[in-house]
């Protein structure tokens, strides 16, 4: 289908359409927690058009990269911890707490959807999660304040007790994707029948093979973005606009709850 921009009476066909789900799966990126104030990966300004990702393997081959990843990781959740969830995060709990959606999937790592009330049984962390650190070898926790200090004090990269490097529980680029989170994402996308896509450019596999397996098990695909994605060809409703903008006229009694 090609995509729709809004104002097209296609408004109206996406709260249709999302009415006559059953059982919605949403599958949400970056874009949608840019309106929090949290910068995406990809857009002008984005994360990557400012800094290189630190992979994996760089993480394990160099101290200076493990002391580099920290100090991100701190700054970023920084302003993880000054960011509120907003419409979209509000409009996906809804979705969850009246049963009309049975889990969110997502990229991200800001925590904004459990913040806006997502159970953690209803919520797939593809990417992990960046509110605590673990060992890469025991997997043992550990608390991000705790490593702060730790790296303060030594003025090198913590370690655990076992030996393994710690390092904050997000997925690196080159990092082994969490099997059991994949599992339940794939299972959610093969029994809805509405996958909504949400703030992604679904370029970064294999997260973006989500909402493919749900189209391809009979779901209807629909993607709100603000530009194009490679999925664009595959959806049954595709909306180019801001998110928070579209889904005010959705959720209109979720609009005025802004701080
Ligand atoms: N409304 C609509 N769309 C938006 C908005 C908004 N307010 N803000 C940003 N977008 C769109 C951008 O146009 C872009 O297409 O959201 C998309 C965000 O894409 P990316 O920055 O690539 O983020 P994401 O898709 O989540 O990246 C996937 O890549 O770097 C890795 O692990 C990281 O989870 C991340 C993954």
């Amino acid at each position: 289908m090609a995509a729709f921009h809004p104002g097209n009476g296609t408004i109206e066909r996406l709260g249709r359409m999302l009415g006559e789900a059953e059982r919605i799966v949403a599958f949400t990126g970056a874009g949608i927690s840019t309106e929090s104030g949290i910068p995406d990966f990809r857009s002008p300004g984005g994360i990557w058009t400012r800094m290189e990702p630190i992979t994996f393997q760089k993480f394990m081959a160099s101290e200076e990269a493990r002391l580099e990843d920290w100090q991100r990781r701190f700054t970023m959740n920084e302003v993880y911890g000054e960011a509120e969830p907003n419409i979209a995060h509000r409009a996906l709990a809804h979705l969850v707490a009246e049963g009309h959606a049975q889990g969110i999937v997502t990229q991200n790592i800001d925590g904004l959807h459990a913040r806006a009330g997502v159970p953690a049984d209803k919520l797939v962390e593809l990417h992990g999660n960046a509110t605590y650190a673990h060992c890469l070898s025991c997997r043992q926790r550990f608390e991000l304040e705790e490593m702060r200090a730790a790296i303060t004090r030594e003025g090198s990269s913590p370690r655990c007790a076992c030996g393994g490097f710690v390092k904050s529980a997000i997925v690196s680029f080159g990092e082994a994707m969490p099997e059991a989170e994949m599992l339940r994402a794939y299972r959610l996308a093969e029994e809805c029948d509405l996958m909504l896509v949400l703030g992604s450019s679904l370029l970064v596999e294999p997260a973006a093979s989500v909402p493919r397996v749900a189209k391809r098990a009979g779901a209807r695909l629909v993607i709100l973005n603000r530009e194009a994605t490679p999925l664009h060809g595959l959806a049954d409703l595709a909306l180019e606009g801001e998110i928070g903008a579209m889904l005010a006229q959705i959720f209109p009694h979720l609009a005025d709850q802004e701080h």
